[in-house]
């Protein structure tokens, strides 16, 4: 997936000035972080500091944006007329799903970044300036999740990388509090077993609350995919520009970003007949899909060109990720 332009410039503008080996240091810590070596929930900002900030706009921002797109285009793809009028990011730092989001629907009226980290707020207000969209649209604004969280109402909100950071009981409470002022949910966490967990978890939260699984599940049922046995998740990659492979190290052009999501709706929206779980396998005249199936299993099915020509070339088409059977693909809310 490529980067929107705008993006891409306004990042690079953004960490021009920052010097290597800070920013590199800065890299570091949050690495270090991210991967739970040190404790997760805090009692204060991570993104405290300028360096901090732009190192994260550097290291991760590319990887979030191009999570929440992808996790946002699947639903697109099954409700192609829908679209937000109004959108808040909650704990949205530099602004990845809010990118993500203009992206996505560029008619969207009104973005509400919240995050209770001032220097994050700045950077991306700042990179927002180079969006035609969020220049227009977008507000930032100081916000604890917590006790007293008030979420404004809106069409669309976003959870994006942020479900980790938080205690349990912040968790319930932000879920809580944007199923009940949004109308379309998208949480994102990364594609691990703690990750998948907290969307599961979310996904619960959201069932209890009455309202319609869209994205990525075929159905609202109990999810097949057991945790501690395997963990629902997909990939996008993204290219690396040459500041990233700088900060983060390594000579790759491109990364691969794992993430776990979950798209609900208030009001029933249509949803994949089946959802394709891992890489198909291709063998000369017969790929393997293994799906998550409407009919509530996870399951392997195996397209062949001698049974249907068609079908073949569909599923030879077909990725990690995507609705199957592509065309047709859609279950109408019962
Ligand atoms: C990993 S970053 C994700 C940022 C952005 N959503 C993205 O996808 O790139 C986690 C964000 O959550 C914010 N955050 C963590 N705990 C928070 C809290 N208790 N209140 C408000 N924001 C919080 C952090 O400041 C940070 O911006």
């Amino acid at each position: 997936m490529d980067l929107p332009a705008e993006l891409v410039r306004a990042l690079d503008r953004g960490l021009a000035g920052a010097s290597p080996k800070p920013l590199a240091g800065a890299v570091e810590r949050l690495m270090a972080h991210y991967r739970g070596t040190v404790g997760m929930a805090t009692d204060h900002p991570l993104l405290s500091r300028r360096e901090d900030v732009v190192a994260y706009a550097a290291y991760r921002m590319p990887a979030t944006y191009a999570a929440v797109r992808s996790a946002l285009g699947a639903f697109a793809a099954l409700a192609p007329t829908w679209a937000p009028g109004s959108h808040v990011d909650v704990g949205g730092g530099t602004g990845a799903a809010a990118w993500a989001v203009a992206d996505a629907w560029p008619t969207v009226g009104r973005t509400t970044v919240l995050d209770w980290a001032g220097p994050a707020l700045e950077l991306g207000r700042e990179l927002a300036a180079a969006s035609p969209v969020l220049a227009r649209t977008a507000e930032w604004r100081r916000q604890r999740i917590g006790a007293g969280l008030e979420v404004p109402g809106a069409d669309l909100v976003t959870v994006s990388y942020v479900l980790g950071e938080l205690t349990g009981e912040d968790r319930e409470r932000v879920v809580a509090e944007v199923l009940a002022r949004g109308r379309v949910v998208a949480v994102v966490e990364p594609g691990t077993p703690a990750g998948y967990r907290r969307v599961l978890r979310a996904r619960e939260q959201a069932i209890e609350a009455g309202w319609s699984v869209v994205a990525p599940c075929p159905h609202g049922a109990a999810c097949p995919v057991v945790p501690g046995e395997d963990w629902c998740h997909f990939a996008v990659r993204l290219p690396r520009s040459s500041v990233h492979r700088q900060v983060k190290g390594g000579s790759l052009g491109y990364e691969d970003e794992k993430f776990s999501y979950l798209v609900a709706s208030r009001t029933p929206l249509p949803t994949a007949r089946h959802r394709v779980l891992r890489h198909p396998a291709q063998r000369k005249g017969m790929v393997t899909l293994q799906l998550c199936a409407d009919d509530l299993t996870v399951r392997r099915t195996v397209v062949t060109k001698k049974r249907d020509p068609d079908l073949y070339r569909a599923a030879r088409d077909t990725s990690w990720g995507d609705a199957w059977p592509p065309e047709g693909d859609t279950v109408r809310p019962r």
